[in-house]
């Protein structure tokens, strides 16, 4: 009978110790940190589509500043058809000169050989993208076309660089 009695008081003591409050041991406080993009690039992004355009025929960019272009083709016809790239040319190239030879330039994406471009996607189909970051160190008015055959005339912006 003792016996059960001190067992009861064990483990009401037990029970006791079980109730007791919590006590914190450690206090924190919660912060925020926040992780601020370097900005020292410029993006752009420049959409094509099924129609044959760009969304935009009016880029700016800074002198000497890192720029990365995303080209997005926002279509669905595939690039044999419909392809879409982003072709900027350097200053005084003769668009119509160059933009003829693209067009049998087809085993190299329609870019023609030789030093008249700054930067270029790939030819992209509907649903596909590209982006390439380059950067001009020269201020001035430079002209970007989409060199598949039959569509620079249509598809060309003006790039200012500031
Ligand atoms: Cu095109």
């Amino acid at each position: 009978m003792k016996n059960i009695l001190t067992l009861c008081f064990t483990l009401l003591l037990l029970a006791g110790c079980g109730n007791e409050p919590k006590k914190e041991k450690f206090t924190y406080k919660r912060t925020k940190t926040e992780i601020k993009p370097v900005v020292n690039s410029t993006r752009l992004v420049l959409n094509s589509n099924d129609l044959m355009m760009f969304d935009k025929n009016l880029l700016k960019g800074q002198a000497g500043k890192e720029i990365t272009l995303t080209l997005n083709h926002t279509g669905k016809i595939a690039k044999e058809f419909m392809g879409h790239n982003f072709v900027l040319l350097k200053k005084n190239v003769d668009v119509d000169d160059f933009a003829q030879r693209a067009v049998i330039a087809k085993d190299n994406q329609y870019i023609p050989e030789g030093d008249e471009t700054i930067a270029y996607t790939n030819m992209l189909g509907g649903g596909e993208s590209d982006s390439i970051t380059f950067t001009v160190d020269e201020p001035g008015s430079y002209i970007y076309i989409c060199t598949f055959p039959g569509h620079y005339q249509i598809m060309k912006g003006e790039f200012i660089i500031e």
